[in-house]
């Protein structure tokens, strides 16, 4: 379905990848894992020393970063994690970065997820879902994740991070995490994968009758 634009918004690791994932075949339509966008931005600040709470070297970073960050194999994992959630709360950051997922998704249209896409990349998004479950689950899901990659953790201590997360990215000044006020939400708490799946393809389907 050319032009279409899915936005999908919500905290972290409520199922929005998979989710958006199995969308965009479904539509076939381009994909892009906005997160990364800040987590590459996030890299680079680390890359040189810096701090990604420094608004000039964050700016800069995101300003000047490529296609070929994303593909970068240290996006994931805590350190990424905390370093994303930094510069994504400066404005300019997010300024920078705006651009470039809009112009992923005008030629074509592009199944997006994010924090911010129904409310700022893409207002006029035709189909806009926000994707959530409870901190439980999404701690178990992430924690499952990082085993599953061979890194090392607490489960308890990720469901920790994850809520302060959700806390810098609702809490934040610039873009903050809300769900748009035309979003159907989605939550995930009890749903696999198939399950999420198949009633978002609902919702979508519905949406777009
Ligand atoms: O979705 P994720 O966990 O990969 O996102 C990493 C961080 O980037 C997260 O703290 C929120 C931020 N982010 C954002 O502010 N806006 C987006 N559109 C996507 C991610």
């Amino acid at each position: 379905m050319s032009g279409l634009i899915i936005a999908i918004d919500g905290p972290a690791a409520a199922g929005k990848g998979t989710l958006a994932r199995r969308l965009a075949k479904h539509f076939n339509l381009p994909y892009l894992d906005t997160g990364l966008l800040y987590r590459a931005t996030g890299r680079r600040v680390l890359d040189h020393g810096g701090d990604p709470r420094d608004v000039a070297t964050a700016e800069h970073a995101a300003r000047t970063l490529l296609p070929v960050d994303l593909e970068r194999g240290d996006l994931r994992g805590p350190e990424a994690d905390k370093a994303a959630s930094a510069v994504a709360s400066i404005p300019g950051v997010r300024a920078a970065l705006l651009e470039f997922q809009r112009d992923f998704g005008a030629k074509n249209g592009a199944v997006l997820d994010g924090r911010d896409i129904g409310t700022q990349v893409f207002p006029n998004a035709r189909v806009k879902l926000f994707v959530t479950a409870s901190a439980e689950a999404r701690g178990k899901r992430r924690y499952a994740e990082l085993l599953a990659r061979g890194i090392a953790a607490d489960l308890a201590e990720v469901t920790d991070e994850i809520i302060a997360r959700d806390e810098a990215d609702r809490n934040r000044s610039a873009a903050p995490l809300v769900p748009a006020a035309d979003a159907i939400t989605l939550d995930t708490t009890a749903l696999d994968a198939d399950a999420a799946f198949m009633t978002a393809l609902k919702m979508v389907e519905h949406t777009l009758s």
